[in-house]
């Protein structure tokens, strides 16, 4: 079974649109990230702004050792349904929200000295309050790129995620116990070989005073032609020469080829060339498809004029770009028909909202042996409790 491109359910036993996540093939991503961590020592928590299905975290943690938040609602999920470690970084906390965290997280990241000097005291007074300890520490900026569209790229020329090394207060790591840099976005290994050796030119001399430095997210660990042994090794040397635990916290590696979005065709029309309106909402359901922009693959379908019958898919929402892309099919598309798009579980599930009252897709779980099972149906008040 390969998720990128197959599916192994019955499509017409599920409501549409829904989200299926098949647990065999979130399994499979676990045992390449378990054996990344028996090879090398290292942690990794799971990113949940990547993937936050919570139905399925009891088979995360038997691999994974934690999450990491980037939001105080975030760190409360984690500690209630996830256990293990808790880490919290965002740009900038209120102290609110570091109050907040004081209950829930183990570790939380600041991503300026004037935070950690202002709000480090507010971290101390309220885990004393509570019987806590969070440790704290300091998000770098190692002003390496591998990336090339800067939204996506936290060291692009006037990014705000980091510490640059020419702003560094070495003076104020009393009392910091890691460094964390979060640089790549669906990279391979090399990447990071190229970021560590960055990061090590700027910030090498703090590390061994470190108990913890973070690699972040954005490696792909789990895709076919990733490179793990360059993976283990660069861990095992970074964590040899400082003596320090790393940690890596990916979302979409952990989730990856694991999830599918199932959609209904509504309608067929003829405009300016043959058109399939879908019961889902692109903005909604799959906003990344605009936002990246991407293009998502459905299974059994080809790229435009490949196959004998092509069609634009289209969402049922008012925006004139709420098109998922051109396909072409084997046979003509009919009414009622499943189309399935894949790779749906990381970033989408998070993301999804109710722009024109679309509902929210259900979620399922697709369990080898055991079939499908409904996990969470939405309704109207899904929608209205957003609003006031
Ligand atoms: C700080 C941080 N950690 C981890 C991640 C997870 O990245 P990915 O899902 O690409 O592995 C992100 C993604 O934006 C991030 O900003």
């Amino acid at each position: 079974m390969d998720g990128r491109t197959q599916f192994r359910f019955d499509a017409t036993a599920v409501e549409t649109p829904c989200f299926v996540v098949d647990t065999g093939l979130l399994a499979r991503n676990l045992e390449i990230l378990a054996a990344v961590k028996a090879r090398t020592g290292c942690k990794i928590l799971l990113a949940l702004k990547g993937f936050a299905m919570w139905s399925v975290f009891a088979q995360l943690r038997e691999v994974l050792d934690g999450v990491c938040a980037s939001s105080p609602h975030e760190a409360r999920l984690g500690r209630e349904e996830f256990g293990g470690e808790v880490h919290a970084f965002a740009a900038a906390y209120s102290e609110a929200h570091v109050r907040a965290l004081c209950a829930t997280a183990d570790h939380v990241v600041f991503n300026s000295f004037g935070q950690l000097t202002r709000l480090g005291p507010v971290v101390e007074e309220e885990c004393a309050r509570l019987g806590r300890q969070v440790r704290l520490g300091i998000r770098i900026n190692p002003e390496h790129s591998e990336g090339t569209v800067p939204i996506y790229d936290p060291c692009s020329p006037g990014s705000r995620l980091g510490v640059r090394r020419r702003h560094f207060r070495p003076e104020l790591l009393d009392g910091v116990s890691g460094l964390h840099w979060h640089t790549l976005c669906e990279q391979n290994a090399d990447s990071l070989e190229r970021t560590v050796a960055a990061a090590e030119a700027a910030f090498g001399e703090f590390f061994s005073r470190m108990e913890y430095v973070n690699f972040g997210g954005g490696h792909h660990i789990t895709r076919a032609d990733y490179d793990i042994a360059l993976l283990c090794r660069i861990i095992t040397d970074f964590q040899d020469r400082y003596g320090v635990q790393v940690y890596l916290e990916p979302g979409e590696a952990v989730a990856l080829n694991t999830g599918y979005l199932v959609t209904t065709v509504l309608d067929l029309i003829e405009a300016d060339m043959p058109m399939a309106i879908l019961d889902t909402a692109v903005p909604a359901h799959m906003p990344d498809v605009l936002e990246m922009p991407y293009r998502p693959h459905i299974v059994g379908s080809g790229e435009p004029f490949e196959k004998p019958y092509t069609y634009r898919l289209g969402g049922l929402s008012c925006l004139a770009g709420d098109v998922a892309g051109e396909y072409s099919f084997d046979a003509p598309l009919h009414l009622g028909q499943r189309l399935v798009f894949t790779d749906m579980a990381h970033y989408s599930m998070v993301k999804t909202n109710t722009f024109n009252g679309v509902g929210l897709p259900s979620i399922y779980t697709f369990h080898p042996g055991r079939g499908l099972q409904l996990v969470r149906r939405f309704g109207y008040e899904d929608f209205k409790g957003r609003l006031s």
